[in-house]
């Protein structure tokens, strides 16, 4: 039993940034986490072990695709599953293993065990009452499946059981064509499985620039995905070691079923708050089960926070680190600060898809002018030599200021382009800006600047 000034429960990457960074500011800090390794869901089940499977899997693809044209001889790959599992479980293992250094590094004490919240500060593991100032529950979310579907994480999995799949199947059939489902579906769709993909929308990616949304189903389905939208899963059952999933077209209420080795859903998560006593504390939550929460990640409960997957926003890994730094900052008697407008969304198909900011769609709802300045990769040398020429750079920026509203990259390291845009927008940069900035040649930054040429006077390659 100690006394901290504050403890955060879960150690993903909301809960481990925080308490590092609390840490740093000179706090008395503890994190609590039950796994046996630290990282929560995205370096031990999520983000970390899928990004492992798509470079692998990549690398496949490129040996069967484009290694003769560029004049490397090599045998027919073969795949290993078992390797490339062993592959994945060390990459996780080097990431939360890291996590354990950064830990003693910055003198944050890892509480093991699962926490409940008793009373506003106090945190119970185990037989132990701990004594903190301030609580920040940074528990995560877990995968939200459909009424009618039993996951069993063998033949019908989430995420965590994809990525520990006892062999490959043959044939898939991914519920949810959301980041999940294409990012997964892609591994096991250049693993040769047979993939469909039954999505309730008509279109792929909810929320996505429709332009962007359409090119990036182009591309997955020459890349092999097949793609049933506007249809509405009713159920899967499982017999004789395959699963069939129901379904009911929109469009004319008609059923129809498929039957696959295995069933992805991938419906989307929701927060991850059971045991930790909320009800009895008198949390607020949401219609959505997310934890209410001020600007200052405050629940309605004294000494109580929340921050990441648990409370409102988009659920990634990225804007719970930001939220982690800002409790801590706020903590810290500093004042914290988290820009929404300015968070980056990330797919890691290939090519990637990347956004930041506004969408046209938003941007038309909002009934504000704006302009679009669009460059293709195919005019980019660097994609051409790289065989990587898919896609393009949309940047949208004000109509009169030239302000930049937001930016969407279907391409070549997309993930990585983004930030370019990213760090314009937090200084509230011109497209203009972007424009006059010097960029190295070759490389597939260009194609940022000439989408940025192209909201003024007019892009040089296109
Ligand atoms: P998602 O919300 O991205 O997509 C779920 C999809 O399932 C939606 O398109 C929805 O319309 C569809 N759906 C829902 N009910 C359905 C039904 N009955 N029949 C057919 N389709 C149905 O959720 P996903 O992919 O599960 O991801 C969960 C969270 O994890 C997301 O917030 C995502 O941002 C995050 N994540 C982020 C990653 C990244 O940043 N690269 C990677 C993986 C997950």
């Amino acid at each position: 039993m100690s006394s901290y000034d504050v403890i955060f429960i879960g150690s993903g990457p909301g809960g481990y940034v925080g308490a590092i960074r609390a840490a740093q500011l000179g706090l008395k800090v503890a994190c609590v986490e039950g796994r046996a390794t630290l990282g929560g869901t995205c370096l031990n089940v999520g983000c970390i072990p899928s990004k492992a499977l798509l470079h692998a899997t990549h690398m496949l693809h490129e040996a069967e695709h484009n290694f003769a044209g560029m004049g490397l001889k090599a045998k027919a790959p073969t795949v290993d599953w078992k390797q490339m599992l062993t592959y994945k479980d060390e990459t996780i293992a080097q990431n939360t293993g890291g996590i354990e250094f950064l830990f003693k590094k910055n003198k944050v004490d890892w509480i093991k065990g699962w926490a409940t919240i008793p009373e506003a500060g106090k945190v119970k593991v185990g037989d132990d009452v701990h004594d903190a100032k301030h609580v920040v529950i940074a528990t995560g979310s877990q995968a939200a499946s459909l009424p009618g579907i039993e996951v069993d994480e063998k033949i019908v999995v989430t995420s965590t059981g994809a990525l520990e799949l006892g062999k490959i199947p043959k044939t898939m059939v991914v519920i949810g064509a959301g980041v999940i489902g294409l990012e997964l579906g892609s591994v096991f769709a250049r693993l040769g499985a047979e993939v469909n993909v039954i999505e309730y929308l008509d279109a792929i990616t909810p929320g996505m620039d429709a332009e962007v949304a359409r090119q990036f189903q182009k591309v997955l389905t020459k890349q092999g995905l097949k793609f049933t939208l506007g249809a509405a899963v009713q159920g899967v059952s499982v017999k004789g070691g395959k699963a069939t999933v129901t379904f009911k077209l929109r469009k004319d209420d008609s059923e129809h079923e498929m039957t696959a080795d295995t069933v992805l859903v991938a419906t989307g998560r929701k927060p991850y708050t059971d045991g930790l006593g909320l009800a009895d504390l008198g949390v607020e939550l949401t219609e959505r089960g997310q934890i209410k929460t001020n600007g200052s990640f405050a629940t309605n409960v004294a000494g109580i926070y929340a921050i990441g997957d648990t409370i409102t926003g988009p659920m990634l890994a990225h804007k719970a680190e930001d939220e982690g730094m800002a409790v801590a900052e706020i903590l810290a008697g500093q004042h914290g600060h988290v820009n929404y407008g300015v968070i980056p969304g990330v797919i890691y198909t290939h090519p990637e898809v990347a956004n930041v900011g506004e969408t046209e769609e938003s941007l038309k709802a909002a009934g504000r002018a704006y302009k679009v300045g669009k460059f293709p990769f195919m005019g980019n040398a660097r994609a051409k030599a790289n065989h990587a020429a898919e896609g393009f750079v949309k940047i949208l920026a004000d109509k009169e200021t030239d302000r930049i509203l937001g930016a969407h990259i279907i391409g070549p390291m997309a993930g990585d382009l983004i930030h370019e845009i990213c760090v314009a927008m937090e200084f509230g940069a011109a497209a203009e800006d972007l424009a006059r900035t010097c960029h190295a040649h070759p490389t597939y930054s260009e194609a940022v600047r000439e989408a940025a040429l192209a909201c003024g006077d007019g892009a040089i390659h296109a």
